[in-house]
């Protein structure tokens, strides 16, 4: 099996060890449910799932209760059976599920270029190629796109198949967030709305004494301004990235950045998670 495999078998075996969680995941999933609803439109808006997993995330039958379609996408195909399974049959006819698709739009590659097998051109052209190949792969465009705790999960792939000190971990880091947030305006319709649903750290990470009902924004801001959230996650790069990249200049109209809440993803694990909402012109 090689490397990207393994890590693409790694988070179809982190979707399987999930399954006892459902209820743990009930804050998370009514949070998100929330958000994905408010950049609903119109009642014939089609909604699209990048990274829906399990989609213990989504109240699936009030999506499908507002949206007139719902597309599932992730790399795990079992995974989204199984959240198909959880809809009744009538609302499972509008619910459509696509895997396993690659999100990343480099992982076919990867391999190759970590052993610089690649050209400055090719390197270049990367997010553009990947985006269009995703998008490609998809009936898009749609109105509402939720990229849901992936991001993170594709840099981990990316960290632990290339290394970080590869001397192009860093350019191709910055080129999986790029590819991504072009992906989601590549498949978002003009007037639609994105989502980036993002974890930003785990709980462990929290200062000494912040609690175990902590005042989130607050500490939100403390982690981000000390530095100790997910590199990829920071808001701040985020925001660069989106302002930088002539693409996604023209793509979205200003962003804003939500409140954080909690994702218990299990009794152990919690996370703090934020969403960018960006509107496609
Ligand atoms: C943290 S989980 C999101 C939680 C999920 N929405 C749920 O409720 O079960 C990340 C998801 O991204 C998917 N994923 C990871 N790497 C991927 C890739 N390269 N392409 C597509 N999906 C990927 C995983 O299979 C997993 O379902």
């Amino acid at each position: 099996m090689s490397r990207v495999e393994q890590q693409l078998a790694e988070q179809r075996a982190s979707n399987q060890s999930g399954l006892p969680h459902f209820e743990a995941f009930r804050g998370h999933r009514e949070h998100q449910t929330r958000l994905i609803s408010a950049s609903q439109r119109q009642a014939s808006d089609r909604l699209c799932v990048l990274g829906a997993g399990n989609a213990y995330d989504l109240e699936l039958e009030d999506l499908l209760a507002r949206f007139a379609e719902v597309h599932l996408v992730d790399v795990d195909a079992q995974a989204l059976s199984r959240a198909r399974a959880r809809v009744s049959e009538a609302a499972g006819a509008r619910l459509f599920t696509h895997a396993p698709v690659d999100l990343s739009g480099m992982f076919e590659h990867l391999e190759r270029w970590a052993r610089l097998q690649i050209t400055p051109d090719e390197l270049m052209k990367a997010p553009a190629a990947g985006a269009k190949r995703i998008a490609a792969a998809l009936p898009g465009p749609f109105d509402v796109v939720a990229s849901t705790c992936l991001l993170t999960q594709l840099q981990l792939s990316l960290l632990r198949v290339v290394g970080d000190r590869h001397q192009l971990f860093v350019a191709l880091r910055e080129f999986l967030t790029l590819t991504h947030l072009r992906t989601l305006a590549a498949l978002t319709k003009p007037g639609g709305e994105a989502l980036l649903v993002t974890d930003l750290c785990e709980a462990a990470a929290f200062p000494p004494g912040s609690g175990s009902e902590p005042d989130l924004p607050a500490l939100m801001k403390q982690l981000v301004a000390a530095g100790h959230v997910i590199h990829s996650s920071h808001p701040e790069s985020i925001r660069l990235t989106l302002s930088d990249d002539p693409v996604l200049s023209r793509a979205f109209g200003p962003s804003e950045v939500s409140e954080p809440w909690l994702w218990h993803n299990g009794p152990q694990l919690r996370f703090l998670v934020y969403a960018f909402t960006l509107p496609r012109r």
